[in-house]
């Protein structure tokens, strides 16, 4: 296809999808509301306390994965020179910020890491995801993080918003707004949340949101920077990568210079080296990856919005052999389109999962 077809073609879709967000808003905005307002949710509650009294398990039962661990040496070196410390989450009481939720991290703790999160394991059962920065021409911040800009109010809770305006007091134009793209930023995490929650509440992880405060320790003297960012804790899963279930992840056969920046692999799939699993469990994961693989293509059809779910994306539980799901991150068809060059960019992923289920071998 040549180029200037392609480029036709993405401006149609960002004129279409344009037209369909306003629609679409009214309806989520709706069920966001609701997820604001269902903070005190008694059955996430009740997990996240249970979780906060269980010691974590030991790092070898984690979904581990060496490559999402690893960074290169300048960022190693940089840890190490001024290593993260805690972490508190940030409200507004008193009329003024309120620090609460101790929670401890170093860089041992650190156990991965996608394009949008750094990921440490906390001591208890859960883990803690801090905000990378990222510029503001990333995909990300498409039609939904617009939406969550026009109405913050259905997307941050009253007690943040008047956070933001406590931290405004005496800063300039700039530093205010940088503050609020990441108040911003909040809210359209939670959005894409909402949005995967509505639709498959038991695959997706509890999840919570909010302005934090990280703290790490200067290199010389006492004392800590601090810098404010949105984070998220989630129940630390215990399992698998649904990319290490592949024995032979062999790269595909490419160019260099797409395997360069785009690399592909061919997925051979091996349950067997999982030990045996029941057939009724491996009935009920089927069910579940093919309402995971319906509910992408729906949305991909319908609100022109691409789900992430790619093999480091899925994790499956062992040993209950679960499948979760725990990055919602959702990106609008024609900016995600742009940075991998597909045609049908969810239908990649797709095709993976669809050969992971008929690795099974259920037939
Ligand atoms: N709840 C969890 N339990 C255990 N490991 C997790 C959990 N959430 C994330 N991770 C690990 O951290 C990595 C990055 O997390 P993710 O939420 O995908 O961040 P990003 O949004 O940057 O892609 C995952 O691939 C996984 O290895
Ligand atoms: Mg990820």
């Amino acid at each position: 296809m040549k180029f200037k077809d392609i480029a036709k073609r993405v401006r149609n879709r960002i004129q279409r999808a344009g037209q369909g967000i306003s629609d679409r808003g009214k309806e989520a905005g709706r069920s966001v509301r609701s997820i604001i307002g269902s903070f005190s949710d008694e059955y996430i509650e009740s997990a996240f306390r249970k979780a906060r009294e269980t010691i974590a398990p030991e790092r070898d039962f984690l979904p581990a994965d060496f490559q999402l661990r690893q960074s290169y040496w300048p960022r190693r070196l940089y840890e190490r020179m001024v290593p993260v410390s805690h972490v508190f989450r940030m409200g507004m009481r008193y009329k003024r910020e309120h620090l609460e939720d101790f929670m401890p991290i170093s860089p041992e703790h650190y156990i991965g890491r996608g394009s949008y999160k750094f990921v440490y394991s906390l001591p208890w059962k859960m883990v803690l995801k801090i905000s990378r920065r990222v510029l503001p021409s990333d995909p990300i911040f498409g039609s939904m993080y617009r939406e969550v800009d026009q109405r913050p109010e259905e997307f941050l809770s009253q007690e943040e918003l008047a956070l933001y305006d406590f931290l405004c007091e005496g800063k300039g134009k700039g530093k205010r707004d940088r503050l609020w793209s990441q108040f911003l930023r909040l809210g359209m995490e939670r959005y894409h949340y909402a949005k995967v929650r509505e639709a498959l509440p038991d695959l997706v992880l509890p999840t919570k949101f909010f302005m934090g405060v990280r703290y790490r320790k200067k290199p010389f003297g006492e004392g800590h920077y601090e810098s404010i960012r949105p984070m998220d804790s989630q129940i630390m899963l215990v399992g698998k990568h649904l990319k290490e279930f592949a024995s032979a992840a062999v790269h595909s056969e490419q160019n260099k210079l797409m395997s360069r920046f785009f690399p592909r692999w061919d997925f051979e799939f091996d349950v067997g080296r999982f030990g045996r699993i029941k057939k009724k469990v491996l009935l009920k994961i089927t069910e579940d990856f093919r309402r995971l693989i319906e509910y992408t293509e729906t949305l991909a059809r319908e609100e022109k919005l691409i789900l992430d779910i790619h093999t480091e994306n899925l994790i499956i539980t062992l040993p209950e052999f679960e499948l979760k799901i725990f990055d919602f991150h959702l990106f609008d068809e024609h900016l995600y389109e742009s940075t991998q060059g597909l045609a049908s960019p969810e239908q990649d992923h797709i095709a993976v999962l669809e050969r992971f289920v008929d690795s099974l071998d259920l037939h």
